[in-house]
């Protein structure tokens, strides 16, 4: 019996441990957008998503899957339909005016493109110190230090305060936005696919920025993609959606050397690989039809009609997203069976 007890203790710290190390929790999140009186677009649709601290958490899925309604859903900039984000184990919708405003400091975004981004009419200078201003940190010269320092940070300098956005090129401007994210020392970044809109040569040094910051200030990110080589290197977890549901959740290395789910592996085959050997002897899995619409989704699993493997149950029941090997969660009936 006491053996029992001291069981039960030991797995009730692991859970307490495991808590504090969650910096975001997405509990049964759904946004769903009204299009006419009777009919709602489903772009996020029932995820639970856990984001480490100090992690880089990839997001990968086709145009249209959800991807960025997440993102904006967790910061609060579109109201939830259902479900609930904690954040450093406080729930964040519905919490008083005072504790929103502080989350909204913590929580910041890099936008996809740096050219709709920052407002053409604003200097550079303002653009970087509006959350300062907005959260009232700093004023006059230890504003314009911070500015600065700011700048040079995101590999810009000081003489950039002045212009404005037009005057920069798109990896410039990106790191404009860096510098305007950071400016109110966050916790937390959604990177809404920051280097698609950039020349390959410039998506690099991006890249290499944003790992630098994660380490030097600790920073979370949830890092957005739909490129699937694209996310392997910055991120320690990615998670795979369609249709605005999670499919495949694992380690970078595990979801990329040992895909489960038939979505995951399909993205993967697409993948060029530079070996000549390996790459001839890759079966290259083309998806069938087209990704169906969010406003009419399928009842069961949501790749279904897309799906080769798909049988009877998968018309009906949707799989739930279920830990299968320690770290790695995938969301298909039959996985198992599953063998190429
Ligand atoms: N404000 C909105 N009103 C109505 N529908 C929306 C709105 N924002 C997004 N949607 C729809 O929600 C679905 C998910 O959109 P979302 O922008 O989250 O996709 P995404 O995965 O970020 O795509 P992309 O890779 O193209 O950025 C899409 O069908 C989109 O048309
Ligand atoms: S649940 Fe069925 S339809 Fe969905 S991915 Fe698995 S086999 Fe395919
Ligand atoms: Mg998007």
């Amino acid at each position: 019996m006491k053996e029992k007890m001291k069981e039960k203790m030991k797995a009730k710290m692991k859970e307490k441990v495991k808590e504090k190390d969650y910096l975001v929790r997405i509990n049964n999140l759904k946004k769903y957008f009204q299009i006419n009186k009777n009919t709602y677009l489903k772009a996020v649709d029932d995820v639970s998503l856990e984001i480490y601290k100090g992690e880089t958490l990839g997001l990968v899925g086709e145009s249209g899957c959800g991807k960025s309604t997440i993102g904006r859903t967790i910061l609060g900039m579109y109201e939830a339909t259902g479900g609930s984000v904690e954040f450093n184990g406080v729930k964040v919708f519905g919490m008083k005016a005072s504790s929103t405003k502080e989350f909204k400091r913590k929580a910041q975004m890099i936008f996809q493109d740096p050219y709709a981004s920052l407002n053409p009419r604003m200097l550079v200078s303002n653009i970087i110190a509006e959350g300062i201003d907005i959260h009232q940190l700093l004023k006059g010269k230890e504003r314009t230090d911070r500015i600065y320092e700011l700048l040079e940070l995101v590999g810009l300098n000081k003489e950039h305060a002045n212009r404005f956005p037009h005057e920069f090129s798109g990896g410039q401007r990106q790191r404009i936005g860096i510098a305007r994210a950071l400016a109110v020392n966050p916790e937390f970044i959604v990177c809404d696919e920051p280097i698609s809109a950039l020349d390959v040569s410039v998506q690099a040094q991006v890249v290499n920025l944003l790992q630098e910051l994660q380490k030097q200030y600790g920073l979370t990110y949830l890092f957005i993609a739909h490129d699937l080589s694209m996310v392997r290197y910055i991120s320690d977890r990615v998670a795979v959606m369609y249709l605005g549901a999670v499919m495949e959740l694992a380690d970078s290395n595990d979801l990329y050397e040992k895909p489960l789910h038939p979505y995951t592996k399909a993205l993967l085959s697409a993948i060029p690989i530079p070996d000549p050997d390996i790459q001839k002897g890759r079966q290259r899995i083309i998806l069938e039809g087209d990704v169906p619409s969010p406003i009419n989704p399928p009842d069961g699993c949501k790749f279904v009609d897309r799906c080769s493997y798909a049988e009877e149950i998968c018309k009906t029941k949707r799989p739930e997203l279920l830990e299968v090997n320690p770290g790695h969660s995938v969301a298909c009936h039959i996985w198992k069976d599953i063998k190429d």
